[in-house]
Parts: structure tokens; C-alpha cells; sequence
């Protein structure tokens, strides 16, 4: 496995990133903008080779930074985890297709000097989106390479001034259980709950999403807004956000309060500690047949590792 220093990869990563956004800004310009978590073993996903199907990458990259080439739009969009619709991934599109992304307001409070509200365009035009190209690895051993659209979460929190007591950022999905069908299983805590230590959610790799491929999010990513954690199992990224809140305290997430000893608020990738139900030693990249080596912080451990100094990886799942 080649591994390449920090030292190497963040400009590159960032050149390419800019690089990428020119082009992606050029499309996007009009717009001015967990089977409780089970492993899939039926296998039925689609297809999916680079460069079939779907808008054309935005990007002369169609690969990710470690070389691997980017998922295909089509199956980026039709192979989705989002509760609140569906548990079977390949029904979240179809089901999602309707959902109403527009008025859309995000509050944005708890311990912060500016508690803010913003409605979603206000939001799209105060922070422009870059496009970051980033693995996305659920808890359930499959993975993908994402070209996404999005800004730095830290910029927004920049904005609202959190205060010196604003330990950890809670993040809460939309609750819609007339349009979402999802949430009237009685199984899971709704609306759908993530968070971040604050440290972690001011991390450059940690962005709000508003898109992927140059193009707007469609409902079943998450649209308007999603956050996208890219060292971390993919049940972090919480879709459809409409509340961003300063806490002190540790917050609880749906999945933590739905299985305590399945998931833990860390949850970052790490191939050495399994899940109680299966191992994380390997992944299923979508598009791929066999199996890949699940990597440390999902392969972003220079840029993350210093987070965790002191702490026992094993025990802070
Ligand atoms: N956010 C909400 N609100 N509801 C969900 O069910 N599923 C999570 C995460 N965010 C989920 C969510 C899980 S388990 C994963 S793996 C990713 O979204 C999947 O993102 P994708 O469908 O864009 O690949």
C-alpha cells in the first residue's frame, strides 16, 4: 500500500480542487449557487465503470487523489442510504424523487455569539462551493469516490462565532414524516441526528455538501445540504440538514440511541477495530468486483490522525 506525505498531498489535492471547481463552477454557474446498518450480501448493486451514464465528470480528473478512479453519476445516485425514505438503496431514488428541497431554511445556533437562520440560497451564495473528491465509506463495507460540491463547514461556523463553551456541533435532519416514509417506523429516534467534536468539524476536510459532479444535489443525497465527513463511516454524513447547533455536551445520534453497541459517536474508518457483526478489514468498491484493504482514517490519516493523539482508537468507536 503507497502512502504519501501530508507534505505531498494537500497541494495537490487542493490544486486539483481548484482545478476541478473552475470547470465545475463553469456548469454550476446558473444555478449561482443502515439495514440498521446490515452489509449488503445480496450484491445486487449497479454496474458501474467510469465514464457511463450521467453528466460527464466536471472535472480532467476522474480519479481521487490515491489514483482510483471516480464513481459514475448514475450509481452515485441510485445506490443511496437514507432512512427516512427507504432502507432498500436501490428504492431511496425513485421514492425521494418528489421531495421538496425548495423553501428550505438551515438554523444555524445554541452556543454562538450570532445565531443565524438562513434560507438556503442566501446560504448557496454566502459560501461558494469547490468540488472535493473524496471516498465515501459506509459502516457497511462498500465505498465509492464521490466528486462532490461543497464548502468547509468551518466557514459557516466562522460566521456564526461560536463561543468558548461550544464544545460539539449537533446536526439535525429534516422531519417530514408526511413526505418521508421512513419516519413513521417506529424503530428509530427521528428526525435523523449527527455530530462533531468542534475540532473536528472546524478540520478543512470537513464540508457541507450542495452537490456532486457540478450539479445540484438530487433529494436522495441529501439536498439542499449535507455534511460530508470523509474519514468517518458514512452514517456521519447526515443528509437533508436543517439545523446546525453549538453544544457543550456530546450529542447523541440516532444511530447511537438505536444501537449502543453497534455505534459510537467517533466512527472513524478503521480497519483493525470490526463492527460486532462483521470485519472491517475490506471494502466493496462499487463498480469493482473483489474486495479492497479498508484503509486507516479511510486513507486521510495525515491529515487526521493528530485529532486522536493520546486517545485509544479502539475504545472511542
Ligand atoms: N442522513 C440521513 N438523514 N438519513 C440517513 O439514513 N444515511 C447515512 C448517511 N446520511 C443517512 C444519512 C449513511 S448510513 C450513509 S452510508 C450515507 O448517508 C450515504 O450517503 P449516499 O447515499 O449519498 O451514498
Amino acid at each position: 500500500m503507497h502512502k504519501i506525505p501530508s507534505s505531498e498531498i494537500t497541494p495537490e489535492h487542493v490544486y486539483l480542487s481548484r482545478r476541478q471547481f473552475m470547470k465545475a463552477g463553469a456548469l454550476a454557474a446558473g444555478a449561482a449557487l443502515l439495514a440498521a446498518c446490515a452489509p449488503d450480501l445480496t450484491d445486487s448493486t449497479p454496474q458501474d465503470s467510469a465514464g457511463q451514464g450521467g453528466p460527464a465528470p466536471s472535472a480532467s480528473a476522474q480519479a481521487d487523489e490515491l489514483g482510483d478512479p471516480l464513481n459514475t453519476f448514475e450509481a452515485i445516485t441510485n445506490y443511496n442510504n437514507y432512512y427516512e425514505f427507504s432502507t432498500d438503496k436501490q428504492a431511496v431514488a425513485r421514492l425521494a424523487k418528489d421531495f421538496s428541497v425548495r423553501p428550505w431554511t438551515v438554523e444555524v445556533g445554541g452556543l454562538v455569539h450570532k445565531p443565524t437562520t438562513f434560507g438556503i440560497e442566501d446560504l448557496l451564495a454566502q459560501f461558494p462551493s469547490e468540488e472535493r473528491i473524496y471516498r465515501l465509506r459506509c459502516v457497511e463495507a462498500w465505498s465509492m469516490v464521490i466528486p462532490w460540491l461543497g464548502f468547509p463547514l468551518k466557514k459557516l461556523l466562522e460566521a456564526v462565532e461560536p463561543t468558548s463553551d461550544a464544545r460539539y456541533v449537533r446536526f439535525e435532519s429534516i422531519y417530514r414524516p408526511e413526505e418521508m416514509p421512513g419516519q413513521n417506523s417506529p424503530w428509530y429516534n427521528w428526525p435523523y441526528v449527527e455530530g462533531l467534536r468542534l475540532d473536528e468539524a472546524l478540520n478543512d476536510l470537513t464540508i457541507l455538501s450542495t452537490g456532486l459532479y457540478g450539479k445540484e444535489l438530487l433529494p436522495q443525497s441529501g439536498a439542499p445540504l449535507r455534511l460530508v465527513v470523509p474519514w468517518k463511516y458514512g452514517f456521519k454524513s447526515i443528509k437533508g440538514i436543517v439545523k446546525v447547533e453549538l453544544v457543550a455536551e456530546q450529542p447523541t445520534s440516532l444511530w447511537m440511541a438505536a444501537a449502543p453497541n453497534e455505534y459510537g459517536f467517533y466512527a472513524n474508518v478503521n480497519p483493525q477495530v470490526d463492527h460486532p457483526r462483521w470485519s472491517q478489514a475490506s471494502e466493496r468498491r462499487i463498480g469493482e468486483s473483489g474486495r479492497r484493504p479498508t484503509l486507516m482514517f479511510n486513507g486521510y490519516e495525515e491529515q487526521v490522525a493528530g485529532l486522536y493523539a493520546g486517545m485509544d482508537l479502539a475504545k472511542f468507536y
